[in-house]
């Protein structure tokens, strides 16, 4: 069932728990992301980048997600993440995403507070949900990449001005959690979490979640968090699946033997990520 990123949220929201959103690029990705949320009847939200766009094509992206939310029974959003060009997020609205990322938060505020209140009033005006980001991310996502000295937390404060100025539905924020693989172990903010939940009335979104510990994740949660991000540990388990069976099966040319292990790896990332987000049975009807 394709439902909106709105509702998908506030459903976490009421009820205290956090979905996971899943980065796709491919068939068998979206394939282990859906066996993961059947098995365990968990709302998730499958997002595209722009760079998962230019690679697999829109019409194959949005064919293969409405085709697994007519196949699997749990409420299902196709979202475009870190949406940076307004061309883009045009395009994404127009050919069925129920949920849209703009990131102008390589901008000062007031001009983040500009561009994101124009897709505000134009996705809203066609029922599409949309995100927006306050802060800077570090790491590397794609085309966006933030270095460490660049990166600075999002200001509760500016936060409150920002959602009530633009009508977000969620916001993503910056406290400590970068993209991409951590050199040592990341340290979050969770009591900034707690300040911007106390003064911001949308669902938070956390970026970065790959390789952070897991107690820290439920922490994350606990203080307000109900959109979690999870790509590169998607990617290392397809890239370390992929190579154990090519390492141990040099003359094997089928894709399907090939791709068929890290699938399941896939699924199993996945599933383990839901559980930790207290997503798992959560599904409505
Ligand atoms: O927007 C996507 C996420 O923030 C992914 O972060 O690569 O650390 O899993 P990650
Ligand atoms: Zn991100």
């Amino acid at each position: 069932m394709l439902v909106t990123g709105k509702q998908i949220l506030e459903h976490a929201d009421q009820n205290g728990y956090a979905v996971g959103a899943f980065n796709v690029n491919n068939m068998e990705i979206i394939q282990a992301i859906a066996e993961a949320a059947g098995d365990l009847k968990a709302p998730v939200i499958l997002q595209a980048s722009q760079g998962a766009i230019k690679y697999a094509g829109i019409e194959y992206i949005t064919g293969l997600v409405k085709t697994t939310a007519e196949l699997v029974d749990v409420p299902m959003a196709l979202h475009l993440d870190h949406g940076t060009d307004f061309d883009e997020i045009m395009k994404c609205i127009r050919n069925g995403f129920t949920s849209v990322m703009i990131d102008a938060s390589k901008h000062e505020l007031e001009e983040n507070i500009r561009l994101t209140k124009e897709i505000v009033r134009i996705a809203h005006s066609v029922g599409v949900s949309v995100e927006a980001e306050l802060g800077k991310i570090g790491g590397t996502e794609d085309h966006i990449v933030v270095s460490e000295a660049e990166a600075t937390y999002t200001d509760p404060e500016e936060a409150r001005i920002f959602v009530e100025e633009t009508g977000v539905d969620s916001l993503a924020i910056a406290v400590g959690t970068a993209h991409g693989v951590y050199k040592g172990e990341p340290k979050v903010d969770i009591e900034r979490i707690k300040e911007i939940d106390r003064v911001v009335p949308v669902p938070l979104v956390l970026h970065g979640s790959s390789g952070v510990p897991y107690d820290t994740l439920e922490s994350a949660v606990k203080a307000g968090i109900r959109k979690i991000n999870i790509d590169t540990d998607i990617r290392a388990s397809f890239a370390g699946a992929v190579k154990e069976f090519v390492e141990a099966n040099p003359g094997e040319i089928d894709p399907r033997k090939i791709l068929k292990p890290a699938r399941a790896r896939m699924a199993d990332t996945v599933k383990e990520k839901i559980k930790v987000f207290g997503s798992d049975g959560k599904a409505w009807k």
